[in-house]
């Protein structure tokens, strides 16, 4: 039965690990399922994705960055994710629409209204079922983080992140029957257990 799962938080969160994770662990149990990934996951979308992160030269407006985070996200929803869910798949989403809102809602300043309207536009509507809120103050996100190379994302001060990271609470406490928070100050294995209850416990609801 098809399930449709997001992985959200801020930068050195854990949920690309965690992501991962869940789907090794879905392919183990034997459930078909795809992970997949924004902005990307599709060849246009991973074009976007290199200029979105790593083209300093382009002075991207806030508006055009939401535009092209949702023409990554429109090509990956129309190409992957329905079509996998469509086959009865279980769908990991590395991002999903949330990070928009906060990013170019909390982040940026854009309007949050504005920013719903474009996002279902992308999506056609499609919500996930399962939100995975890796919770992590942003300092502690940023120390954990051993790269050099720091995209155009993470050289943005201190300050934008705190209001990302503020956003993604404000919205899970809007919606607590989609989001999962969990604190992501824990093993990777407690951490990985915890998401595989929540996940297991949807798929036999479902089944
Ligand atoms: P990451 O997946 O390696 O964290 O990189 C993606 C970066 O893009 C991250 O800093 C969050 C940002 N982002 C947005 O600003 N808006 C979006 O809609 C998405 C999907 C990502």
């Amino acid at each position: 039965m098809s399930l449709f799962i997001t992985f959200e938080g801020g930068e050195g969160c854990g949920k690309s690990f965690q992501a991962e994770a869940l789907h090794g662990r879905l392919c183990q149990e034997g459930i078909p399922s795809i992970l997949t990934h924004e902005p990307g996951g599709t060849p246009l979308g991973n074009e976007l994705c290199r200029i979105l992160k790593w083209n300093e030269n382009l002075d991207i407006t806030p508006m055009a960055e939401l535009l092209l985070f949702n023409a990554s996200r429109s090509q990956l929803v129309d190409k992957v994710i329905k079509f996998n869910l469509e086959q009865g798949k279980v769908v990991i989403c590395d991002r999903f629409t949330d990070s928009t809102y906060v990013y170019q809602g909390y982040g940026r300043g854009l309007d949050k209204e504005l920013i719903r309207n474009i996002n279902d536009i992308a999506t056609q509507g499609l919500r996930p079922d399962l939100t995975i809120l890796l919770d992590l103050p942003v300092e502690m996100g940023f120390a954990r983080r051993n790269n050099n190379l720091q995209d155009r994302f993470e050289k943005v001060e201190m300050t934008f992140h705190e209001r990302v990271h503020q956003g993604y609470l404000e919205l899970a406490a809007e919606q607590p029957e989609r989001f999962l928070v969990i604190n992501a100050n824990q093993t990777k294995a407690k951490i990985a257990d915890l998401i595989w209850r929540k996940v297991n416990e949807l798929l036999h609801l479902r089944a």
